[in-house]
């Protein structure tokens, strides 16, 4: 029988955002095309690989304390190795800290995956991917793997060139570089005859996405995908508020598949912090862009990011973070403390505020937050929402899909059975702060083929 090693076993745990997510799809895509299996768990696994987030200190422990637990596993035959940001940001330390680390690949370097494993393949302890974050390259591939059949993503543009002073990625994602419309329209009109009737475009800052060939702007890019035969919903993320366009809501309006939801991270409702933050807008130049969006034809949803505790923050800059939350509207915030990260501009201002202190107003702004979203939803209370349908609760008797404007809601659907990946009208029964419930009223629009297996949500 031959070991697991000579079967060219792999086991693939991401962490981090969706850009991660999509990354492991491609890198999943280009491992079986180099004859590699997928197992599922990492005793099974000939090469355990980690793509990793390094965003705030505490996602990038959780990747050492795994190296950790399994590092006994070495002895077995076992290779390691980190992709993605911590890879990029650690570099060949990443060997001094845990020497049972055999590759070491930032994001940027997956094009030369196929190398890098022959090279590992080859016995080579020490095996790197570091050197490429200044490329004009995006990382394209044919392989890649989608694991919902309804829903996927693609890549329009990497890295980001914003330096704002907290942020790690312009370090460990590099430049930014857009896809060509043509390339990203062609995926996506592949995805849609394959049966994908909701396509999100990706960036670290979507909307800063540039045609290399010069022929449409994002908005452009949003509506010719949007118009597809067969594509439903279009979403996009995340979007930048310094690049967020007018023409960007024209194209929400007069596009239906174009999903109305915007994630428009904020950071902080205080322009003097803002202005320490780089983030190049003010308190008004923001709330400027959240009315355009409330003069859209359709209700758009709002979503953003909040980081609390940065160097420096008053208790009057967190008090008008708190008063941007009730001028916005938000149907959701992700909220963070501020964590020093290395080589970012922010290190040279004192890390000054206490952990007590930024934990207290964490909790404060989720609770306002939460409040907010309680009022703010009820206005769902008997409406029709159409709901694309992700599986079936069965502890829970109900059904859970998504909405356009990507609130989840659960249903019940005494009639029919619904299909995963279809379309169905639900009228909505109750709200909570981060749901919606109700009865499925309508079939809106099934897929040909619906799928032999249904997926169980817990
Ligand atoms: N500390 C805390 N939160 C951060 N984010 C980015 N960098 C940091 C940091 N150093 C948050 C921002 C960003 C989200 C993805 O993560 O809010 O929008
Ligand atoms: Fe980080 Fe700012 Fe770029 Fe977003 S825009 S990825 S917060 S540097």
């Amino acid at each position: 029988m031959s070991s697991a090693r000579e079967e060219k076993t792999f086991y693939l745990e991401t962490f981090g955002c969706q850009m991660n997510v999509h990354d492991s799809e491609k890198v999943i895509g280009t491992l079986l095309q180099q004859g590699y299996r997928q197992v599922e768990s990492v005793e099974e696994a000939g090469l355990v690989l980690y793509n990793t987030c390094s965003i705030r200190d505490k996602a990038e422990q959780k990747v050492f304390h795994r190296l950790a637990d399994f590092r006994s596993l070495q002895s077995k035959g076992k290779r390691f190795g980190v992709l993605g940001c911590v890879a990029q940001q650690e570099g060949t330390r990443i060997f001094e800290r845990a020497p049972h680390v055999s590759l070491v690949c930032g994001s940027a370097s997956y094009r030369n995956l196929p190398s890098l494993l022959a090279e590992l393949e080859a016995g080579n302890p020490r095996v790197t991917g570091l050197d490429d974050r200044e490329t004009d390259q995006a990382f394209e591939t044919e392989f890649t793997v989608r694991n919902n059949p309804h829903r996927g993503y693609i890549t329009i543009i990497e890295g980001c060139d914003k330096f704002c002073a907290y942020c790690v990625v312009p370090y460990t994602r590099g430049k930014e570089r857009s896809r060509a419309s043509r390339s990203v329209i062609r995926e996506a009109a592949r995805m849609a005859e394959r049966g994908f009737t909701d396509i999100q475009l990706l960036g670290q800052n979507v909307n800063s996405y540039r045609d290399p060939e010069g022929v449409m702007s994002f908005a452009g890019l949003l509506a010719a995908v949007g118009r597809l035969p067969g594509v439903r919903r279009v979403r996009f993320t995340t979007s930048h508020p310094r690049d967020f366009t007018r023409d960007i809501v024209e194209a929400m309006d007069s596009v239906p598949a174009i999903c109305n939801h915007v994630h428009l991270p904020v950071q902080s409702g205080s322009s003097r912090v803002l202005k320490r933050m780089l983030r190049e807008y003010s308190r008004e130049e923001y709330l400027e862009r959240i009315a355009w969006m409330k003069a859209a034809r359709r209700e758009i949803s709002i979503t953003t990011d909040v980081i609390v505790g940065f160097p420096g923050e008053t208790d009057e800059d967190f008090e008008q973070t708190i008063s941007l939350l009730e001028s916005a509207g938000y149907d959701g915030v992700f909220s963070f403390k501020y964590s020093p990260r290395p080589n970012t501009p922010a290190l040279q201002f004192p890390d000054s505020i206490s952990d007590a202190l930024k934990a207290q107003r964490l909790t404060i702004l989720q609770e306002r937050q939460r409040q907010l979203q309680i009022s703010q939803n009820r206005r769902y209370l008997g409406e029709m929402v159409e709901v694309m349908v992700e599986g079936y609760n069965s502890s829970r008797g109900q059904w859970i899909g998504r909405s356009a404007q990507n609130k989840v809601v659960n249903f019940v659907s005494p009639a029919l059975v619904p299909v995963v990946g279809g379309y169905y009208d639900v009228r909505i029964r109750a709200t909570f702060p981060n749901s919606l419930a109700g009865e499925l009223e309508r079939t809106c629009w099934t897929p040909e083929r619906s799928p032999v297996t249904l997926p169980v949500l817990q």
